[in-house]
Order: structure tokens, then sequence, then C-alpha cells
């Protein structure tokens, strides 16, 4: 077999359903094509601990995004500008650590591509070296697109991010809904068919007008990951400290709140917290003699 052919586990995974299926190895690129082609949607949620994420790779969730959202979600920051590729590297080879078969995805976070196509080939390749991660993601559509080219030609498979580009919330002013009207849907479109010839294997689209991300995701051949983009791109994305409730306050429109963990478990807290000053804890049997 040569190293172009693919052995007979990727040929029957990439056939079988994404979503949960039971493959002995992690989701690839060719998977993520061909479950576009047979119109199969996927999730993807993001990760920044290896406990988490082992409970959603178990889970079957095919695809794990390290997001620089951990800076906001995981780390204290007010936004994403302060994560630093040392913190990236971190948490990225704590999701790989924790899962056997989603394919993990880390942000570039900001800073770390910017200067030149070059500082993002180094940066990648740190990612993918010192935390393992099977593909990278970047903000930005036709100015990114040089650096894709050259991190694509490497090897590296890149996840693009246009629409709402966190990293640039200083200079937008704020989390605005991007590509409305004609000229800003126009730029949107050029920006994911940029990104697409670049090399980019699926593109997240952020914040965008539901009508304008299908049609994105008609015209693009590989998938669309909606956040806030309408249910018609072929994957969607949540922040999972937004999708378990872990997130104090308001949380976008386009969140979906499948649990209520931070009451759990600051019911938990307040229990244990109870038992301790009652002397009901430690019991007995947590006791040793
Ligand atoms: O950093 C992140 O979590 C992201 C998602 C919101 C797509 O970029």
């Amino acid at each position: 077999m040569n190293a172009s052919s693919p052995s007979p586990a990727q040929n029957q995974a990439s056939t079988a359903t994404l979503y949960g299926g039971v493959v002995n190895r992690r989701v690839t690129v060719r998977d993520l094509a061909a479950a576009k082609q047979r119109g199969e949607k996927w999730s993807m949620l993001t990760a920044y601990d290896a406990l988490t994420a082992g409970v959603f790779d178990e889970a079957g969730t095919p695809v794990l995004l390290v997001g620089d959202s951990a800076g906001n979600c995981h780390l204290g920051y007010e936004t994403t500008v302060p994560v630093t590729m040392d913190q990236m590297v971190m948490l990225a080879a704590a999701v790989v650590r924790g899962t056997k078969r989603a394919m993990v995805v880390a942000d570039l976070p900001f800073g770390a591509y910017q200067e030149s196509p070059a500082q993002a080939m180094h940066n990648a390749a740190r990612l993918m070296k010192e935390a393992g991660v099977g593909a990278v993601k970047l903000e930005g559509g036709e100015r990114s697109a040089r650096a894709i080219e050259l991190l694509v030609e490497a090897g590296v498979p890149v996840m693009a991010h246009v629409g709402l580009t966190p990293q640039s919330v200083h200079a937008l002013g704020g989390y605005p809904v991007q590509g409305r009207g004609d000229e800003a849907a126009h730029q949107l479109l050029r920006d994911a068919k940029a990104v697409q010839q670049a090399g980019a294997f699926a593109v997240v689209l952020e914040a965008v007008p539901a009508e304008l991300a299908r049609q994105v995701t008609e015209q693009l051949a590989v998938p669309t990951v909606g956040i806030g983009a309408g249910a018609d791109c072929d994957a969607q994305v949540l922040v999972w400290t937004d999708f378990a409730g872990m997130t104090a306050g308001r949380v976008p429109k386009f969140v979906k709140q499948y649990a209520d963990l931070r009451a759990v478990l600051g019911d938990a807290a307040r229990a244990f917290a109870e038992d301790v000053r009652g002397g009901a804890f430690p019991a007995p049997e947590h006791t040793f003699h």
C-alpha cells in the first residue's frame, strides 16, 4: 500500500456515519469532506481540558475545537486577544491527551499568524508537534489566504473562520452581526471563496444572516461550520461553557443551553459546605483507620 492509498479501516470509516460512528482512529478531513458529499450534518464543541474533552469524545462529537475562546471561557480574560501560543499549546495538548477519536482543531491566537505566512507556519507547527492537534484554525478571509496557502502546502489542515472574527473585537467595536447589506454580503462571499481556494478544509461562519450562510454553504465545496449562522450550514459549533450552562450572565442569542451545569455545581458546593459545617462529612465510609 502506498502513502496515498487508504487502509481498509480508513475506507470503512469514511463511509460510516460521522457523528458517534464507532471507528478505531481519529476523524480526518476526508471524513468531513465525505459527510458534506452525503449531506450529513455534524457538531463541533469547544474543549479546553482533558476531562471535558474526554466526555465529548465518548459522546461521539466528531470535531473538538480548542478555541481561543479559552481566553474568556476558561482563563478569565475579557476577550480572546490576550491568549498566547504557550497557553494554546498547553490546552490543546490536554485535549489531545483526553481524546481518542475526535479530530482536534486548535486556534492560532491573535498575533500568532498575522505578521507573515512564515510566522503562521512556525506556530502551526508548534500546535501539531507539541500538542499533537490534527488541524489549526485561523481568522480572516482574503487577508489570511496567503498564510492558509503556505500551511496547506506544508501539510497542515486549516479550518478558516470568517464573518465575525472575535480577535478583531477592538477594530469592530464589539461583536456585531457581519454580512448585512449588499457590499458586506459580497465581501463575505469573497472571503469564504478565498479561503477555500487557498486550501482550507472547512470554514467557520460566525454571526452571519442565515440567508447569506445558506448561499455560502451552497457555493462552497468544503463544509461550513455555523455559529449564529442559521440552520443551513453543514455543521454547527457551540462553545461548551455556553451549551452546558456554565457561563455566568447573558449568552448570545444563537446559544441553545443543553444543561445547567452552573446550577448543578453550585448546589454540590453548597451541599458539601453544609455537610462539613454540620459534621456529616466525612462519614465513617470516607475514613481510614
Ligand atoms: O474560539 C472559538 O471558540 C471559536 C468558535 C466560536 C468558532 O472560534
